[in-house]
């Protein structure tokens, strides 16, 4: 069993040896490869939905380790607890559900926390930074033509960051970090438009846009 590029940044990330909940797991994939690889002293994998929890137990049991897996059906960390782990991934998710999860359970900031959102960007990051966690790394994976990227955080104070800064984090060598920056300047010109074109302009919001467009083509010369 491999993982794809982006799952296996999440579990390069992953501290070895600790007892991991794979929050929004599906398949199950992340658990099983790293309980495969012996990375994992602990394991639960949680999903909201039962036909996502029963995938994730079918690929542990074609692998031989359904009982070393603790299978929950929950929302977020609802049923999971704070004792129970020392890392929590959320990978593959939306920015505002992620954000939302970890609201519900503030013990998260006394752990490692793998984070891998889909969408809102800034909004996630934002959270975070006012909520007591902090930003320790973050990478870029490249599946299907698609950039990822993966933050390791966990309790602490951050820096404040800029307006471009919380789209794009801060600037770290990466050797996808160019094209992540590119693709990401495109998408915020392409919310500006949007904003531009709107008959309720906000000019707070397509200020907001423009700073952070400047910081992140800023960024992309420094590189
Ligand atoms: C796109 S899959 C991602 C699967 C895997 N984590 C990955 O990155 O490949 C998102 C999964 O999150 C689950 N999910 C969505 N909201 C959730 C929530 N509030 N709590 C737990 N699981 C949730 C969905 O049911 C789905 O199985």
């Amino acid at each position: 069993m491999e993982l794809t590029p982006r799952l296996r940044a999440v579990a390069d990330q992953v501290p070895q040896g600790s007892r991991l909940a794979d929050v929004g797991t599906d398949h199950g994939y992340l658990p099983v490869w790293l309980i495969l690889r012996g990375m994992l002293s602990g394991a639960i994998a949680a999903d909201l939905r039962s036909g996502p929890l029963e995938r994730a137990r079918q690929t542990a049991r074609q692998h031989g380790v359904e009982e070393r897996i603790s299978f929950r059906q929950c929302d977020g960390l609802s049923a999971i607890g704070g004792n129970e782990v020392d890392a929590v991934a959320l990978a593959g998710m939306g920015g505002d559900t992620i954000a939302s999860i970890l609201a519900a359970a503030p013990w998260t900031r006394g752990k490692t926390l793998l984070l891998q959102p889909m969408t809102g960007f800034p909004s996630l990051r934002h959270f975070l930074q006012s909520h007591g966690y902090c930003i320790l790394d973050e990478r870029i994976a490249r599946e299907g033509g698609r950039l990822y990227t993966i933050w390791r955080a966990t309790g602490g104070q951050m820096d404040p960051l800029s307006r471009a800064e919380l789209w794009v984090g801060q600037q770290r060598e990466d050797p996808l970090r160019g094209a992540y920056l590119d693709r990401m300047a495109g998408k915020v010109e392409r919310a500006l438009a949007g904003r531009l074109a709107s008959r309720n302009r906000e000019e707070g919001e397509i200020q907001a846009l423009w700073e952070a467009l400047e910081g992140i083509r800023h960024m992309r010369k420094e590189l």
